[in-house]
């Protein structure tokens, strides 16, 4: 009996890639669909140096219906996650065509060859965006929708497109994840997260500050009301959120119907807290300056995980420290991400390959 065999659209990226290697270590085989406009396919040699297995890389576009029906032809998947998509917030102010065409129309695309194929279990990447930014938290999963940018409302959209897909046809069985803030890299160094330019996300900016890459961090505002006056998000570590996949995936080849649940730590932290900790896991000072408030921003928010735990028993077990040792662990050895040879595994770690 082979191992299920499972399509991951944008698998070779930041959490595609952790993803692929929860996937693995759960006895499953993951195959990626990857345009590559985001994430570089030396991810899965990472993958495989941590696994043992490396991912067959397809690469495409799950808005190509004749790659889509190539693809389930030649490997005869058992299900569907699927990451694939635009997730800049600002981008998608300036550019909502390529968001709604990419992250809408391409879910649309890749539910219809699903439905070709007669492949119908779908783990389906969200996001915390759908609640906008004015829900009290811990935030529920029965939050209303309130998403306030167009990359939010593309995931509201597909969201309801598969809400009512689940509705109308009993076969399929579908797992929404609401991501909340996903951080952190593997324990080995081998994988992490790869900004292109000045990150706009919290974390990297701080990796690299740490690392002398930048002088210092801007605190975008000190006059929210939250305990030190500066912005509170979820941070999950990006294993847990690669294993809360798993764990959708598990409820989804046993359950039909939709799930819908978030993927977070059920606790908040500070943007100076972020940077304390980081300060602690790297050794190093962080320098930072208040700047303004950045537009969009939402004070505080963080999740209500007792969903996550009743449904799928998964929470998530890694703290704000661990994400930040492991976080520098990355950027220590890959200062320029796979340009570097690739770094020496940490003592004591024991890969499946060795
Ligand atoms: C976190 C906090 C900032 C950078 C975004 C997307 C969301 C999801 C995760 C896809 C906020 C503050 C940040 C900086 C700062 N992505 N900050 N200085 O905005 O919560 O969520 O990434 O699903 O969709 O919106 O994450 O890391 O940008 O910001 O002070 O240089 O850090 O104000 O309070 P965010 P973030």
């Amino acid at each position: 009996m082979s191992a299920p065999k499972i399509l991951v659209t944008g698998g070779a990226g930041f959490i595609g890639s952790h993803v692929c290697v929860a996937l693995i270590a759960a006895g499953l085989r993951p195959v990626v669909m990857d345009t590559l406009v985001n994430s570089d396919p030396r991810s899965l040699q990472r993958v495989a140096r941590i696994t043992g297995v490396e991912p067959p890389l397809v690469r495409g576009d799950v808005r190509d219906a004749v790659a889509l029906d190539r693809a389930f032809a030649e490997h005869g998947f058992d299900a569907v996650l699927h990451l694939a998509g635009l997730k800049a917030v600002g981008q998608s102010v300036s550019d909502p065509i390529g968001y709604y065409d990419v992250n809408v129309a391409g879910s649309l695309a890749l539910v219809r060859a699903m439905e070709r194929a007669g492949v119908r279990t779908l783990i389906f990447s969200s996001s915390a965006t759908v609640y906008g930014s004015t829900q009290r938290s811990p935030i529920r999963e029965s939050a209303p929708y309130a998403a306030v940018n167009p990359y939010g409302r593309t995931k509201v959209m597909v969201e309801r497109l598969l809400a009512d897909l689940a509705r109308a046809d009993g076969r399929w069985g579908i797992a929404c994840l609401r991501f909340f803030n996903p951080i952190g890299a593997h324990e080995s160094g081998l994988l992490g997260e790869l900004p292109h330019g000045p990150p706009d996300n919290l974390l990297p900016y701080v990796s690299q500050v740490a690392a002398g890459e930048r002088c210092h961090v801007v605190v975008h505002g000190d006059d929210y009301e939250t305990p030190d006056g500066t912005g509170v998000r979820d941070y999950v570590h990006v294993m847990d959120v690669a294993e809360g996949h798993v764990a959708a995936l598990r409820h989804a080849t046993t359950h039909r119907g939709l799930l819908t649940v978030n993927l977070g730590t059920g606790r908040g932290a500070s943007v100076l807290e972020v940077i304390s900790a980081f300060e602690r896991a790297s050794g190093r000072t962080v320098a930072w300056r208040v700047g303004p408030r950045r537009p969009g921003d939402a004070p505080a928010y963080w999740a209500d995980v007792q969903h996550a735990r009743d449904r799928l028993g998964w929470h998530a077990r890694r703290g704000l420290d661990q994400m930040c040792a492991d976080s520098w662990r990355w950027q220590l050895g890959n200062p320029r991400g796979f340009d570097d040879p690739d770094p020496a595994l940490p003592a004591g770690f024991v890969s499946a390959s060795t």
